[in-house]
């Protein structure tokens, strides 16, 4: 896995801006803006997924018709998440969209542009057409990208208050030195304690927050703490969406931060030894 997007403003305070936005201003963003989104939204990490812009070309309408869960008002920019059928049910795959469709997220905050992953239902059929899908695709993910509104509309403010939006898990849920049950301070986790906290600051469905890292001599290694919400079958693939995302705010906080170190596959725990744990992936530290 390799980041593909170039970020201008230090991610650590992008990450921190970051939010999720359900209410827009009926106005459309920038050209310069959509632009730069464009051009982010064209770089291919795979051909298991792709992103495509979707706009709406009238100014009525969309918002109530996209039907999801957290409804969004006043949107007329969508960054649609376009996977490839045979993907569908693929761990990998998940994970690297998750991953992909993050930077994108973050992209679009650098930009001052607010955003708000959407994997809950919606109805697939009003962007279908404006993008052009394929019957070998699937649509699995919206985000609108547009001018946040000043006025929350009151649903939205319910949406964030019923996902817990603005709580996040303490460390000690989170982090961990050498197994479970052995929490990792903020003080032994010493230079990585910023990107470990990006982690923690990550979107999640439903703020879920299912990612756990252990700690061990020559790395961070990242599991899925199983999830019971329920997502309509799709939550083995949210669950998997939420550890990309972790993995790129950990990644991309390193890079910031001048360490080392790259993603390996090196299983850790033995099965059965945390049955609610599955294993990811390990960040190994450079020299
Ligand atoms: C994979 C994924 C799927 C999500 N699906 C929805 C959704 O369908 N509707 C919605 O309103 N929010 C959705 N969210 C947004 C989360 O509820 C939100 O990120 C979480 O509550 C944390 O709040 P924050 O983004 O404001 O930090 C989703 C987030 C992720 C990462």
């Amino acid at each position: 896995m390799q980041n593909t997007i170039e970020f201008k403003q230090s991610i650590l305070v992008t990450i921190k801006q970051r939010k999720s936005i359900r209410t827009y201003q009926p106005i459309p963003i920038s050209s310069d803006k959509r632009k730069t989104l464009q051009q982010a939204i064209g770089i291919p990490g795979n051909n298991l997924f792709r992103f495509a812009w979707f706009e709406q070309k009238s100014r009525n309408g969309l918002a109530e018709r996209i039907g999801t869960y957290g409804v969004i008002k006043g949107a007329q920019t969508f960054v649609v998440g376009v996977l490839r059928k045979d993907a569908e049910g693929g761990k990998d795959a998940a994970i690297q969209f998750g991953y992909e469709f993050e930077q994108i997220i973050l992209k679009a905050t650098e930009l001052g542009l607010g955003t708000c992953w959407l994997g809950g239902i919606f109805n697939a059929a009003t962007f279908a057409k404006g993008i052009d899908l394929q019957q070998n695709e699937k649509i699995v993910m919206l985000s609108p990208v547009g001018i946040p509104s000043e006025k929350k509309h009151l649903i939205s403010k319910l949406t964030s208050r019923a996902a817990n939006s603005n709580t996040r898990k303490p460390w000690q849920k989170l982090f961990y030195e050498s197994e479970i049950g052995f929490p990792l301070s903020k003080e032994a986790a010493g230079k990585f304690a910023p990107a470990l906290e990006m982690v923690r600051l990550a979107p999640s469905a439903v703020n879920s927050q299912p990612w756990r890292v252990i700690r061990s001599e020559n790395g961070f290694h990242f599991y899925a703490a199983a999830t019971n919400y329920f997502a309509l079958g799709k939550e083995r693939f949210l669950r998997y969406n939420d550890m990309g995302i972790a993995m790129a705010h950990f990644e991309l906080a390193c890079k910031d931060l001048g360490l080392a170190g790259e993603w390996i596959f090196e299983k850790q725990l033995d099965d059965g030894d945390e049955p609610n744990l599955e294993y990811i992936r390990s960040w190994k530290t450079g020299d």
